[in-house]
């Protein structure tokens, strides 16, 4: 692998600066794409070549022919559940069309077009399954415009195999969680609940807090894509933990790691929200050899410890 080029989208964002980080250390060289609308400098080394920049941008075709990237990793995205409710055409030109104009930056290498790695979600992209865990055989049917803008970009991917013979992988992750999430968003449970209990703000379950996802550690989803990435397989592949949790749960475990004893505030539940999701991650395993290492107790003690830092 060493020598290689990467190109990142949403490199300054939460998952992307952990793959970054991941990259840089298998010796690849990195370009990192980032509009910084959710992302942040301080998640990436020092000197880092990031190109500010949205990907619906047709500079950006200009970047993927200057530094000729092997792979691209693409998580640059609208990834509200709400606004893509509220905006559906935002959230289609963003998730849909920058992906078409990185697509076509791509095709544009020509014979050396580069290998894609696309950032689908199982969380979105199924609905809510009869059958749990879903596998990825499982009929997609997204309640929300995101998890259709994700689904519609996995669909464009075998269209561009037999336009210009990209290789490509989609993996549809669970929850991720890890150091770095942002609190600020409305996705990320615990870095939300994490960052209100160590500050002693209030915080809101939507919903009863029964509702079940499927919570993966923000490293085992590295392992996974770079594994992915480096099989050549389309998958698509479940990068989770076949594990469904609820609010409540995540709610008296991270309250114990931070040394919480407030009760928790229920408000009503939100629109395209899905109720109970968790994913089989069989197919990782056969095709690609990964299983996820982290429990959910170490990735959550490890995630508030961190946080616990941010905060002093
Ligand atoms: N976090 C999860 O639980 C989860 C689950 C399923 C799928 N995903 C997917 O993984 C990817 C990364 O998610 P994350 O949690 O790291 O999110 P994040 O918000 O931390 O990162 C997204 C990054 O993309 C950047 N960005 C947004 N719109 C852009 C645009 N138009 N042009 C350029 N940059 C733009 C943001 O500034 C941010 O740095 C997304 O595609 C998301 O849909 C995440």
């Amino acid at each position: 692998m060493a020598g290689k080029t990467a190109l990142v989208t949403g490199a300054a964002g939460f998952i992307g600066s952990h793959l970054v980080d991941r990259l840089i250390s298998d010796g690849y060289m990195v370009v990192g794409i980032d509009d910084l609308s959710s992302g942040k400098l301080e998640n990436l080394p020092a000197e880092f070549d990031l190109r500010k920049m949205d990907i619906r941008d047709r500079e950006l075709r200009s970047v993927i022919a200057e530094i000729r990237p092997d792979t691209v990793f693409h998580l640059a995205a609208q990834m509200s559940v709400s606004v893509s409710a509220k905006e559906p055409m935002l959230d289609a030109d963003v998730n849909i069309g920058g992906s078409l104009n990185l697509l076509e930056g791509i095709r544009a290498l020509g014979d050396n077009v580069a290998r894609f790695v696309h950032f689908s979600s199982g969380g979105m992209v199924y609905g809510e399954p009869s059958v749990l865990p879903a596998d990825e055989s499982t009929p997609p049917r997204p309640l929300s415009p995101y998890g259709a803008s994700k689904l519609a970009t996995e669909t464009y991917l075998p269209i561009y195999e037999r336009l210009c013979g990209l290789q490509y992988s989609i993996v549809r992750l669970g929850n991720v969680y890890g150091p770095r999430q942002d609190p600020h968003g409305e996705a990320g449970v615990v870095a939300i609940f994490t960052k209100a209990m160590l500050t002693g703000k209030p915080l809101t379950i939507f919903g009863d807090g029964n509702d079940e996802r499927d919570y993966v550690y923000v490293a085992d989803v590295v392992d996974a894509v770079i594994m992915a990435a480096d099989s050549g397989k389309p998958g698509p592949f479940n990068v989770a933990t076949g594990i469904g949790t609820n609010p409540n749960r995540i709610f008296q475990l991270v309250a114990g790691f931070c040394n919480y004893s407030e009760k928790a505030v229920y408000g009503p539940p939100r629109p395209g929200d899905v109720n109970r999701i968790f994913l089989d991650v069989a197919k990782a395993k056969a095709e690609l050899g990964w299983t996820p290492q982290v429990s959910l107790e170490d990735g959550l003690k490890t995630t508030v410890e961190w946080f616990k830092r941010q905060c002093n």
